[in-house]
């Protein structure tokens, strides 16, 4: 379960005309609910994308169909969790125009945003807790990118996908 209690309405906190989607597979399907449930409570837009009952599923497939959501402006942001958040972090990379970040605390989740641009929020349901899971996506959802010299950066990561 998520300890993480909305503290006022945090929809109105979010930078966020936003929906997202979340997807796994079957390892991460487990935080997948709990962070559903956190989306919820707290007012989130989002779509629930594969697997949908914790049977054994392919990540990249679900990397895929998720990262197409963004693509397609469907959604701006998305939430992948596998077991590791590893699998499903290196697909989600091989989609021109995807930035995806495993990200492991606060900090990172916050950082990956502010000067990345990250897309993109992944972590593994084998390794993060609940608690810290959905307090990496509030922070994810509610930091701006920095821009300035990371545009530069974030520039130079997209050149490397032509
Ligand atoms: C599935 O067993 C596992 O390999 C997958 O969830 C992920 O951790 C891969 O990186």
């Amino acid at each position: 379960m998520c300890f993480l209690t909305p503290k006022r309405n945090a929809a109105a906190d979010l930078i966020m005309n936003e929906k997202i989607a979340v997807g796994s597979d079957h390892a991460g399907f487990g935080l997948k609910l709990e962070i559903i449930k956190w989306l919820k409570e707290n007012g989130v837009d989002f779509v629930e994308m594969g697997c949908m009952d914790g049977s054994s599923c392919d990540y990249p497939t679900v990397a895929e169909e998720v990262c197409k959501k963004i693509i397609d402006g469907t959604v701006s942001k998305a939430i992948l969790i596998c077991g590791t958040g590893i699998g499903i972090s290196i697909a989600a990379n091989k989609i021109k125009g995807i930035r995806a970040a495993l990200c492991t605390d606060a900090y990172t989740a916050k950082y990956t945003r502010l000067h990345n641009d990250a897309n993109v929020l992944c972590m593994g349901g084998r390794v993060t807790g609940p608690g810290v899971a959905c307090e990496m996506v509030e922070v994810f959802l509610n930091t701006e990118f920095e821009g300035g010299r990371h545009q530069r950066r974030v520039d130079l990561i997209s050149s490397l996908e032509k």
